[in-house]
This record gives structure tokens, C-alpha cells and sequence, in this order.
């Protein structure tokens, strides 16, 4: 079937909190780096079109300057791209955004008191135009040894009892993180990189996440051991292999592996490029054997 013609119901639905969500989502990080805004609205408008309605992002997603470091110009922050693409936003659309330290060097490694998170939820509300957000994630630096992230979560869960927010996730979390947050307030998410070649400790933490029902949202998931500096030509030779066998590029095969570890596992591919949106929806069809993915590990 032509890229173009696939939809995001290819890759089928999870309940995320209590909305059902197309496990091929979007990342919005790497929206904000072309200067053209009109072109990341029209990315956006697109994987609306196509049937993402699964949409993650930062307050702190922002060019020039954010995680990426790069751009020129003024400021282009992806929540308010989000809000000039899509409201009023689609009812079954869910966005995900995530709270905690900021890409300073000097905020980097802290971990935010209550009202510092407030501020960054507050900050969400208003670039976003909503009342309330859908999805939270605790976004974390992981120390290693003893680092509890129960007071943080605990600012958030009573966030989500005065309304402001619906479900709370974690971000760059253990299995230990899970299970202290989840005595506090339910979990829905949990977002760590994670990719075929990338992390595979946490293979143990995505299993753990679909016994309990928790979705497992890896993030560069096409960029791996690259990171904020994005895809590259140096794919591994199986994986290009497997792209030959099934006439995709590698990048679709890395996104097939990811939607393959498990029925609770959701895609958020970042682009801002439209043919490379429509080519990720895609690969929500590919379906791979058990040959392949042996191949792939
Ligand atoms: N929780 C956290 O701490 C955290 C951290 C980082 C990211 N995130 C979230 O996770 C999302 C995914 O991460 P990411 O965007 O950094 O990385 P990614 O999805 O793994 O890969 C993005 C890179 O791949 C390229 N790309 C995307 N689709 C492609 C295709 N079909 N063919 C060729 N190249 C393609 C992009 O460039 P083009 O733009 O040119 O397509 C970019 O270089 C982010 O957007 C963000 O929402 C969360």
C-alpha cells in the first residue's frame, strides 16, 4: 500500500488512563527546529489527519535553545505549535507533556520542589490554552542508588486532585521508581529512551510496565545512541537487511521493532519533516516475523 494511503489505526489502539489512543503517536521536540512555522503546523494538521491522536511534548520544548540546542530566530515553542495546529483540540486527541529540570546547567541535575513543578504544569496550561492537561509525566535524572521520587510525584498526584491534570506518568524511571510512585497515584505512562540498540535494560521495566498495565513510551526510538543529534546513515546491517526484505527504510524498521515488544508499547516518533511523518505512520503496518525479529534481537 503507498505511505501515504496508511493510517495510524494500523498500528492499533491502547487505553491510555481512560482514552483510547493509536499506538503510533508523534513527538513534538524536534518541531521546533525548522523556522518555518507553517511547516510544523502543517506536520501537526497532517498526523491529525492520518489518525495520531496520541501527541507528546514540553513546555521546554523550544528553538532557539530547549534540549536541542540548535535554531536561530524567535522563539518557537512546540506546545504553542500544538495550539496554532490543533485547537480546539479533537476530542480523542490525548497530549502527553512532562515536567522537570530544565536543560541550564545550572537546573540540570536538580530535582524540582512542589511549586517549581507547579509553575512548569501552569506554564503547559497556558502555552497549550487548556484547562487541564491529559497526561503528565515526572521526568527524572536518575542517581544512581537511593533517589526516591515520591515527594515530586506526590506534588503531581495532588495537582491531579485539584483537576488541573487527568493521568500522571514517569519519565527516565526504574522499576523501584515505578513501584514507589504507584503507591502514591496511579502510573498510565512511563517514557525512557529505549530502542532495539539502545538500553536493553530496560527490557526487564517494559515487561513489568504491560504486567501492570502501564504503558511503555520509548523516545528515541529512531535516533538511539545518537540522542537530540537524530537519525544517521549508520544503521546496522541487520536492520537494513530486514528494510531491504520488506521494502521499508531502517528508520521504519526501527519503529516496527518498537510497536512489536508488546501490545502496551506506544510509538512517538519525532519529525518535522511531512514526508518523513507519513513514512513513521506507515510503518505501523509493517509486520514483522518472528525471523526478522530474531534478526533485529
Ligand atoms: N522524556 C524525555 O526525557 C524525552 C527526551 C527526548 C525526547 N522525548 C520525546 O520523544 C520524541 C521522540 O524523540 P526524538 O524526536 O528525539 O527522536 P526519534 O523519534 O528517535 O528520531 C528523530 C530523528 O529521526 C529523524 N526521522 C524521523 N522520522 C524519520 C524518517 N521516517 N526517516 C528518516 N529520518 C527520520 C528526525 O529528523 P527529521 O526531523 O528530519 O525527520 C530526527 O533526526 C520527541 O519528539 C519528544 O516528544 C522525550
Amino acid at each position: 500500500m503507498p505511505v501515504e494511503e496508511v493510517t495510524a489505526s494500523a498500528a492499533g489502539t491502547w487505553t491510555l488512563g481512560d482514552r483510547p489512543v493509536r499506538r503510533m503517536g508523534f513527538g513534538s521536540m524536534r518541531l521546533t527546529v525548522h523556522p518555518d512555522r507553517a511547516r510544523a503546523v502543517r506536520v501537526l494538521r497532517r498526523a491529525v489527519e492520518l489518525g495520531v491522536n496520541h501527541i507528546d511534548t514540553a513546555a521546554f520544548y523550544v528553538s532557539p535553545g530547549g534540549p536541542l540546542g540548535v535554531g536561530t530566530g524567535s522563539p518557537r515553542y512546540a506546545t504553542e505549535l500544538i495550539r496554532e495546529a490543533l485547537a480546539p483540540y479533537p476530542d480523542d486527541l490525548v497530549i502527553t507533556t512532562k515536567v522537570g529540570p530544565s536543560f541550564d546547567e545550572a537546573s540540570r541535575h536538580r530535582e524540582l520542589t512542589p511549586s517549581e513543578l507547579r509553575r512548569e504544569v501552569e506554564e503547559n496550561l497556558r502555552r497549550l490554552g487548556r484547562d487541564h492537561l491529559d497526561v503528565v509525566n515526572l521526568r527524572i535524572v536518575r542517581k544512581p542508588g537511593r533517589d526516591s521520587v515520591a515527594a515530586r510525584f506526590a506534588a503531581l498526584a495532588e495537582l491531579r486532585d485539584a483537576g488541573l491534570i487527568r493521568h500522571l506518568g514517569l519519565s527516565n524511571v526504574r522499576v523501584d521508581h515505578l513501584d514507589e510512585a504507584r503507591d502514591i497515584a496511579p502510573v498510565v505512562c512511563v517514557q525512557n529512551a529505549y530502542a532495539l540498540d539502545v538500553n536493553r535494560w530496560a527490557d526487564e521495566l517494559l515487561r513489568v510496565c504491560g504486567e501492570r498495565g502501564v504503558a511503555f513510551v520509548p523516545f528515541f526510538a529512531i535516533a538511539g545512541a545518537r540522542r537530540e543529534a537524530g537519525t544517521g546513515d549508520d544503521h546496522d546491517e541487520a536492520v537494513r537487511a530486514v528494510a531491504r526484505a520488506h521494502g521499508a527504510t531502517p528508520q521504519q524498521i526501527r519503529l516496527a521493532w518498537t510497536l512489536h515488544q508488546g501490545p502496551h508499547v506506544l510509538a512517538i516518533p519525532g519529525t518535522g519533516d511531512p514526508a518523513h511523518l507519513a513514512q513513521n505512520v506507515a510503518a505501523g503496518a509493517i509486520r514483522l516475523t518472528p525471523e526478522d525479529l530474531a534478526r533485529l534481537r
